[in-house]
């Protein structure tokens, strides 16, 4: 199938090739003519697992081209996908100015049938927007056809390639069967798990069938904010978990096992720390709270996730004073500066968040992270950036663990245990072992796990 592709940003990039790798022909457009041309030289903008070996097998097939003029795009294929930027206003709504105006452009450039595919984050009726816009600016070109539907995106940043080749669900929202049957042809090779890199990447042990749901278009608008602000809710609940975990000497870790083993709540996304971040869980949470509002329902509930979120930052840094008192004058090692492992990615990162508490309060930073240095150097001069997890902790007054990487469990302890001034790790992630490190000579705090191995004494005692 012909497939057009607009936006090449973390989803629109993903989208684009997975769709080329499973046998469509796609065009890719971005008015931003740098990462065009970054593109077409084959280099990533951004960092994602896979995302590399797709480009070179789709530009090698010839099955990917990327332009920066939209005519060509619209020319290329009746499905187009939009993958637009949607990034909040200062009042937290989605900005759907660049959705909009696509949405007009492609209306006057349309000789012939269009379906737009929204594919970005969008707040409920987004769709019917659209359809109104396409119908209004397309009048000067008489009576061409399209559809509006919706088909929202799940993919995590650091598994997006596998979210989309393997994913647990395909949301399709349309008005009408011409649509389906067109959206059922593009995802064919996924539900039927027909394409070539199958055989080399066999489906991860985590994923299961692939489900397709058919609803209408407001409902698949709904299941995409529904599901990110569940999940954030999740983390929300843990977190304040481990509050309770610190208050008593419980362990978090545990607590989460034990809830997780009831099939009604799962294991996922019940890992307590310094809270979620990233381009999407923050601006999502917000902008269905502002749908919400807009239609008459408070969601105080949504409210008080992003309370508890905002808070674990302020109780991690009411940690780090109490173990390191007066933070002023003191080297404080970070590890870790994305919003989380396996991206390069800092929007929203509680961990840089964290860094510019430390600094306002007098601190010297050193940081490492394997990936987001590039771009943190760019906006934090003031963060001194290592070379490796072991050169950040050097001459350290405490060694704080922000975004857990799997190399941070490989550090040479002992090494690590010589480079400080005082071996003290503050765990954000809960992602070291605490019986390793202790016996390591480190001290260790994390979130919600008891104090030095040993369980403190309840508070108060139980009732009945
Ligand atoms: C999320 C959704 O998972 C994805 O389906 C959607 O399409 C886009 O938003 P992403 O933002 O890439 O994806 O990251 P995700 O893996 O969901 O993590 C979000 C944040 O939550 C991270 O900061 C992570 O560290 C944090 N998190 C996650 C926790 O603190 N605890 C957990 O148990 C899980």
């Amino acid at each position: 199938m012909k497939i057009t592709v607009i936006g090449t940003g973390h989803v629109g990039l993903v989208v684009g090739l997975c769709f080329a790798e499973i046998g469509h022909e796609v065009v890719c457009v971005d008015n931003d003519p740098h990462k065009i041309k970054t593109l077409e030289d084959g280099q990533l903008p951004f960092y994602e697992p896979e995302l590399e070996t797709l480009l070179s097998r789709a530009t090698d097939s010839g099955r990917i081209r990327f332009v920066t003029d939209l005519a060509a795009g619209v020319e290329h294929s009746e499905l187009i996908f939009f993958c637009l930027g949607t990034p909040p206003l200062p009042g937290g709504e989605a900005d759907l100015s660049s959705v909009e105006r696509v949405a007009r452009q492609i209306a006057r450039l349309s000789d012939s049938y269009k379906l737009v595919v929204e594919k970005s984050t969008v707040p409920v009726l987004t769709g019917e927007r659209i359809r109104k816009t396409m119908q209004i600016y397309s009048r000067e070109k008489g009576d061409v056809e399209f559809d509006v539907a919706s088909n929202p995106e799940f993919l995590a940043e650091g598994s997006a390639v596998v979210d989309f080749l393997y994913p647990d669900r395909i949301v399709i929202g349309v008005e009408n069967g011409r649509a389906e049957a067109l959206l059922r042809e593009a995802y064919a090779p996924i539900v039927d798990q027909t394409f070539e890199w199958r055989l080399e990447h066999p489906v991860p042990a985590d994923r299961g069938k692939s489900v397709m749901l058919v609803t209408n278009r407001n409902s698949a608008e709904l299941i995409k904010h529904a599901s990110n602000s569940f999940l954030a809710m999740k983390i929300s609940y843990i977190n304040a978990i481990s509050n309770l975990c610190d208050a008593v000497g419980a362990d978090v870790r545990r607590v989460a096992e034990g809830m997780g083993y009831d099939h009604r709540i799962g294991p996922e996304f019940l890992k307590a720390g310094i809270g979620f971040g990233g381009f999407c869980f923050p601006k999502d949470l917000e902008a269905f709270i502002h749908i919400a509002e807009k239609n008459g329902q408070d969601f105080g509930l949504l409210r008080e996730v992003e309370r508890v979120n905002t808070n674990q930052i302020d109780k991690f840094i009411e940690k780090v004073r109490h173990e390191v008192w007066v933070l002023k004058g003191k080297t404080i090692a970070v590890w870790g500066l994305a919003f989380k492992p396996n991206t390069d990615d800092l929007r929203f990162s509680p961990s840089l968040i964290t860094i510019e508490r430390l600094l306002a309060e007098g601190a010297a930073v050193r940081a490492y992270d394997p990936q987001a240095m590039p771009e943190a150097r760019q906006t934090h001069e003031q963060v001194t950036y290592a070379e490796s997890a072991l050169d950040a902790a050097a001459g350290a007054d405490a060694l704080l663990l922000l975004t857990g990487w799997s190399e941070f469990r490989d550090v040479d302890l002992a090494e690590l245990h010589a480079r400080m001034v005082r071996p003290l790790i503050l765990d954000g992630r809960n992602h070291l072992d605490p019986e390793a490190v202790r016996a390591a000579g480190f001290e260790y705090v994390g979130m919600g796990l008891p104090q030095n191995g040993e369980a403190k004494p309840p508070a108060a005692v139980p009732r009945g």
